[in-house]
C-alpha cells in the first residue's frame, strides 16, 4: 500500500480535463492506497478571489468530488487550510528553494506574462507549498493531469534536498501518476491548449453542466472548412475535438467519424451533435448526485471535519519530526 496524494484549487466547477487528468485515477487510487485528496485553497489565493466567491468554491468543489466517487470512508477528503500544518512545512522548505530554480517554472513564466500586475510572492513559491501538501503526508503517488509534471519534478527536488542537507532518508521523492502509463492532457474546445486554461467557462465541459449547456458550448466549438483531401492530418482543433470524443465516446463512434474525416464526407454539425449528447450522457450521474449533495449541508460539513481530522493525524507528526531534523526542538 502506497501513499497517495493531490489536490485541486477550488476556482469554480471541477471539469472533464480534472475528471480525466486527476480524478479517475483519484477514484481508482482509493480502492487500494492510503489517498489524501484536497482541496488546494491557499493556493487559491495567489489570485485574489473574493472571500466570498472563495468560500463558496471550496464547498462547491467539495460537493463535487464526493459526486465524482471519492469515497470520505476509503481515502481522507480535506481542505487544504484545515491542515495549517502545511503552512508551517511550506515555511521550512521554503528556506532551502531558490529563487532562480523557482523564476524558470513554467506555470510561474506563464503567470508573469497573463497577469503582470500580481506576480506576488505566493506565485513565485507555489511549488513549495504544493511540495509542503504532498510530503506532509510522505506520500510516493501523485496523480496529476500533464500539466502537473514540472511541478513534480520540482517537489521531487525539494524532497530530495531535505534529505541530503539533513543526511537523513525522510522524504520520499513523489512521481506523478496516471493507471494510462502517460499523464493526460485532456484539450479545451476553443482549439488551443488545455480544458480549464483559460478561467471563465467557454472552453469547458463541467461535470455540473445543464445538457443545454453542453450542447451549445460544444456547437460553438471552432472547426475549419473541412477536409479537402483524404487522410489529411487533422488541424489542432479538429483533433482536439477528436481527442474529447475518445474520453466520452463509443469506439465505434470515434472509428465512424474518424472514416468520415479521412474520406472527406464528413459533417462537423453531425460529429459535434454526437459529441455533445455522448458528453451529456457521460456527465449524467455526476450532474444528478452534486445536486443532491448540494443540498445536505450537514453532511458536507461532517465530511469536511473528519476529513481534517484524518489529516491531522498524519500531517501534525511529520510536521513535528521535519521541525526536529532541522533543528527545532524542545528545551
Ligand atoms: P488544478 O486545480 O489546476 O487542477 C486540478 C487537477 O486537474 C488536472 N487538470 C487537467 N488534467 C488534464 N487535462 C486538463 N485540461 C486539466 N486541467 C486540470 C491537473 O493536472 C490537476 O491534477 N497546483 C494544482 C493543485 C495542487 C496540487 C497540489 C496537485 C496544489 N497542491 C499537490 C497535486 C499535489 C493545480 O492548480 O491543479
Amino acid at each position: 500500500m502506497e501513499t497517495v496524494v493531490s489536490g485541486i484549487r477550488p476556482t469554480g466547477h471541477l471539469h472533464l480535463g480534472n475528471y480525466f487528468g486527476a480524478l479517475k485515477n483519484f477514484i481508482k487510487m482509493q480502492e487500494e492506497h492510503n489517498c489524501y485528496f484536497f482541496i488546494a485553497d491557499y493556493h487559491s489565493l495567489t489570485t485574489h478571489p473574493t472571500p466570498e466567491d472563495l468560500h463558496s468554491n471550496i464547498k462547491q468543489v467539495l460537493v463535487e468530488y464526493l459526486a465524482a466517487g471519492i469515497d470520505p470512508e476509503k481515502a481522507t477528503i480535506y481542505i487544504q487550510s484545515d491542515l495549517p500544518e502545511t503552512a508551517e512545512l511550506y515555511l521550512l522548505l521554503n528556506m532551502n528553494a531558490y529563487k532562480g530554480e523557482l523564476e524558470r517554472c513554467t506555470s510561474f513564466k506563464d503567470m508573469v506574462r497573463k497577469y503582470p500586475d500580481n506576480i506576488n510572492a505566493g506565485l513565485l513559491t507555489y511549488p513549495v507549498l504544493m511540495a509542503a501538501d504532498v510530503i506532509i503526508h510522505r506520500a510516493s503517488k501523485v496523480p496529476v493531469g500533464k500539466d502537473q509534471e514540472q511541478h513534480l519534478e520540482m517537489i521531487r527536488n525539494f524532497a530530495s534536498r531535505f534529505n541530503r542537507l539533513y543526511n537523513i532518508d525522510f522524504f520520499p521523492e513523489p512521481y506523478a501518476f496516471n493507471f494510462g502509463d502517460n499523464l493526460v492532457k485532456v484539450p479545451g474546445l476553443d482549439g488551443s491548449g488545455k480544458m480549464g486554461k483559460s478561467e471563465g467557462d467557454k472552453n469547458s465541459v463541467n461535470l455540473a453542466d445543464e445538457p443545454d449547456d453542453i450542447r451549445k458550448k460544444v456547437m460553438k466549438a471552432k472547426t475549419d472548412s473541412g477536409p479537402t483531401k483524404d487522410n489529411q492530418t487533422k488541424p489542432d482543433e479538429i483533433q482536439n475535438l477528436f481527442t474529447l470524443m475518445e474520453l466520452v465516446s463509443d469506439k465505434s463512434t470515434v472509428k465512424h467519424f474518424d472514416e468520415a474525416y479521412n474520406n472527406c464526407s464528413i459533417r462537423y454539425g453531425d460529429f459535434k451533435k454526437q459529441l455533445a449528447e455522448d458528453m451529456v450522457t457521460f456527465t449524467e450521474p455526476f450532474r444528478e448526485k452534486i445536486k443532491e449533495l448540494a443540498a445536505d449541508n450537514d453532511l458536507i460539513t461532517k465530511i469536511a471535519k473528519m476529513g481534517a481530522e484524518k489529516a491531522k493525524e498524519s500531517g501534525v507528526t511529520t510536521v513535528k519530526e521535519a521541525r526536529e531534523i532541522m533543528g527545532i526542538r524542545n528545551l
